[in-house]
């Protein structure tokens, strides 16, 4: 998560000094707290999220107008589900 997600989504950066993208700890709020997604339902939608962003699959209304969309970035074989995986096991 750090090699791969946090040069967006810092956890510490505020958004003057560059985080471009909201903190994990926000996605998670919005997906488990809002949606109430269990464990499957999170990992399932944040692996369909990375792979291939769209307007449509986007929670986060505000980020996406402030921000913009996030890229399509391809990561290694099995690192999303892994970092999924982690965001819902462990306070972030
Ligand atoms: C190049 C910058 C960048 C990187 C790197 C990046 N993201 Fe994002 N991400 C964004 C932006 C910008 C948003 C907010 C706009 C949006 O929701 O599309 C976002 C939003 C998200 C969302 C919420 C989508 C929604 O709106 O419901 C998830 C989930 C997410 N990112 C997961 C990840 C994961 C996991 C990684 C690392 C594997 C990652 N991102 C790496 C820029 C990035």
């Amino acid at each position: 998560m750090e090699t791969h997600c946090y040069l967006c989504h810092s956890p510490s950066a505020e958004e003057k000094q560059g985080r471009i993208a909201p903190p994990m700890v926000a996605i998670k709020a919005r997906y488990i707290d809002k949606e109430g997604y269990n464990k499957a339902e999170f990992i399932e939608n944040v692996k369909a999220f990375v792979a291939h962003p769209t307007k449509e699959k986007a929670l986060m209304y505000g980020a996406v107008k402030k921000h913009g969309l996030m890229p399509k970035q391809v990561f290694p074989e099995g690192s999303v589900e892994k970092i999924a995986t982690f965001m819902f096991d462990y306070q972030i």
